[in-house]
């Protein structure tokens, strides 16, 4: 058994619709994917129907359950309200609501226009209580009880330059599903987080990292484990917080980055960066080891670290 093998039982969903924005491409198709294996059906929603027409045939004939590939701008209250109305149409309720649609992009904040700052904080925050309004509206209407999960970032709470729109946009997230879980539990809705750390998807990659950016700073060197995350690994979490099993989990933002962002965080993280010769030259100092030897571990220490 290893981390790419899904984890949980046989129909842990079965009998679940579970409606996950974004849901065509990327991670937002790998949970959906292994929600579909678990016996969910599935709504997928974005702007490119195609793109989800697609998925919806790819995860249907893997699975044999049924996927709805819905068009839908996030931004769009009265778009979002169609989705679940046509969604109820098909398969009677939603059980769960995966708010994963996101607009992102690198750039220094002061060459933002407007007009591109409103982009991303409009499918980022705007797009996910729409959806999470619309559908909390419904439930408490129906006295149906509901299970909604966002997918954030870990600078939802460290901040972030170059990505501000996007950091200022997923804060928001996580306060919007702190609050709505005190407050909608009443009604039996249960709000959640992941903060995923790098994932590989084109998505993100090609936005994040375009051209030779991927090269110069791979992702897996700030992750202490040493690896980007695998989707299967995601949609395991994602896959417990939208079931059953996780009922008393309520208002909790999970981390899921391999310890990237303690790692940033930490004030001496990065003497990981020292060599193990300049570790001995220094205890050989404390203890009154020889000079002869202290420089001589100090300038291959010295010389290590400028290599790397
Ligand atoms: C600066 C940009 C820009 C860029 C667009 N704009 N791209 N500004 N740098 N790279 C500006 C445009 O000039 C325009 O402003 C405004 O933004 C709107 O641009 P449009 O192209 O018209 O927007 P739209 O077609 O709605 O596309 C939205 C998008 C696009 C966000 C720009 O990238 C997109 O569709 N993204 C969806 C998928 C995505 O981003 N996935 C990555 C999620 S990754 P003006 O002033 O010219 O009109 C993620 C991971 C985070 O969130 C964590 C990783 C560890
Ligand atoms: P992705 O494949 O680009 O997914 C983003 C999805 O959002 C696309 O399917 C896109 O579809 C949809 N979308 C964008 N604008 C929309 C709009 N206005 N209306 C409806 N749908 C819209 O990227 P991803 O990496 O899988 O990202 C998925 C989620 O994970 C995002 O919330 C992202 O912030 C989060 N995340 C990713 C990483 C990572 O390393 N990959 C790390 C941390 C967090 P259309 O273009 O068809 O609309």
């Amino acid at each position: 058994m290893t981390y790419s093998d899904g984890m949980l039982k046989e129909g842990a969903l079965k009998g679940k619709t579970i409606l996950i924005t974004g849901g065509g491409t990327g991670l937002g198709k790998s949970m959906g994917t292994y929600f579909s294996e678990l016996g969910a059906n599935l709504v997928i929603t974005s702007r490119k129907l195609e793109v989800l027409q697609k998925t919806a045939e790819e995860i249907h004939a893997k699975t044999g359950n049924q996927v709805l590939p819905v068009e839908c701008d996030v931004r769009e209250y009265e778009q979002v309200e169609k989705v679940i109305e046509q969604s109820k149409k098909q398969f009677g309720q939603v059980d769960v609501l995966l708010n994963n649609a996101a607009g992102n992009f690198i750039s220094p904040t002061e060459r933002l226009s407007h007009r591109a700052f409103d982009t991303v904080v409009d499918i980022v925050l705007k797009g996910s209580y729409n959806f999470t309004l619309a559908m909390g509206k419904s439930w408490i209407g129906d006295e149906h009880p509901g299970n909604i999960l966002s997918i954030v970032t870990t600078y939802a709470w460290t901040g972030s330059g170059y990505v501000v729109p996007s950091a200022a946009a997923k804060a928001g997230v996580l306060a919007m599903t702190r609050s709505l879980a005190v407050e909608w539990a009443r009604y039996g809705i249960r709000c959640n987080a992941i903060a995923p750390g790098p994932f590989p998807t084109k998505g993100a990659w090609d936005r994040l990292l375009p051209g030779n950016l991927k090269a110069k700073f791979d992702p897996a060197n700030k992750v202490p484990v040493g690896r980007v995350g695998e989707h299967q690994e995601l949609a395991n979490l994602a896959s417990y917080l939208v079931s059953d099993y996780s009922a008393y989990v309520n208002g909790e933002v999970i981390t899921i980055d391999g310890g990237e962002w303690l790692k940033g965080a930490g004030e001496f993280n990065q003497l990981d960066q020292v060599p193990e010769e300049l570790w001995d030259a220094m205890e050989l100092s404390r203890k009154g080891g020889t000079k002869m030897k202290m420089m001589w571990l100090y300038l291959r220490g010295m010389l290590k670290m400028r290599r790397k």
